[in-house]
């Protein structure tokens, strides 16, 4: 894989031929992209995972930062939107867990991982489950969501499932630019777009990961975490 990159690296700093080579390879993949279900499905069904962020340290920063929350808030049970497989999910604590995947592959994974855990469940993700939680969860998801209508729906999915608290860890296009849209990420100005779709949600934590994107994405991540409360009616 490192020579893989090495060689790409040495292609796209060709004088004159590398952007012009890079650009075609991109319209390919583009042309070729077969939307972010499939593209997670093949990714499991051929043996991969569920990315850089999921493994190593990200992944220690992430577990860390969640551990400390639902500690201090006494957060009981716990829904998360795009699950993985489970590499995450086994660094962190939840007294009552439920899972939802798109993909069916990486659902069955978490299943075989955890069977013996009685405080988990894993299910296929379909818009409008109608399942509720103290706390829902979208870890390094919605900027794989390329597709507008799946992204919306999504996130109402992700808002309207959560009692008392919602955790993002993502990208804000507002604050930081992609050197170049690869057809499996898309960055949104996810903050601006919560305040406008759910203003009564206050963003209460912002929390920076210790690797900000440096133009390698298996080592650095353009996600932080976003922290939002329901406000107390009544
Ligand atoms: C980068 S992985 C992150 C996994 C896990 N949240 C973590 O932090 O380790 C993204 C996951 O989102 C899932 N996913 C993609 N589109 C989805 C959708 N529309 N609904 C639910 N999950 C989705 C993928 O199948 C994949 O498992």
């Amino acid at each position: 894989l490192a020579g893989k990159r090495r060689l790409a690296h040495t292609i796209r700093d060709l004088p004159a031929v590398g952007p012009g080579l890079v650009a075609l390879r991109d319209a390919y993949r583009r042309a070729r992209f077969p939307g972010s279900a499939n593209h997670w499905e093949s990714t499991y069904q051929s043996g991969g995972n569920s990315g850089p962020g999921s493994y190593g340290v990200l992944a220690q920063f992430k577990a860390g930062f969640l551990n400390d929350f639902v500690a201090r808030e006494g957060v009981s049970t716990v829904l998360e939107f795009g699950c993985g497989d489970g590499n995450q999910l086994s660094l962190v604590e939840y007294p009552r867990y439920v899972g939802l995947d798109i993909s069916p592959t990486a659902v069955n994974l978490c299943r075989a991982k955890f069977a013996e855990d009685d405080s988990k469940k894993f299910d296929v993700y379909r818009p409008n489950m109608g399942m509720r939680a103290d706390l829902t969860l979208s870890l390094d998801v919605l900027f794989h969501l390329v597709e507008d209508a799946v992204f919306d729906s999504y996130l109402d999915d992700v808002f309207s499932s959560a009692d008392r608290f919602v955790i993002l860890f993502t990208s804000d296009s507002d604050r930081f630019r992609a050197p170049r849209q690869t057809p499996e990420v898309k960055h949104r100005p996810v903050p601006r777009i919560v305040r406008e779709r759910f203003p009564d949600w206050q963003l209460v934590e912002e929390r920076a990961n210790p690797r900000p994107y440096d133009g390698d994405a298996m080592s650095s991540s353009f996600a932080n975490f976003y922290v939002y409360a329901r406000p107390v009616t009544g």
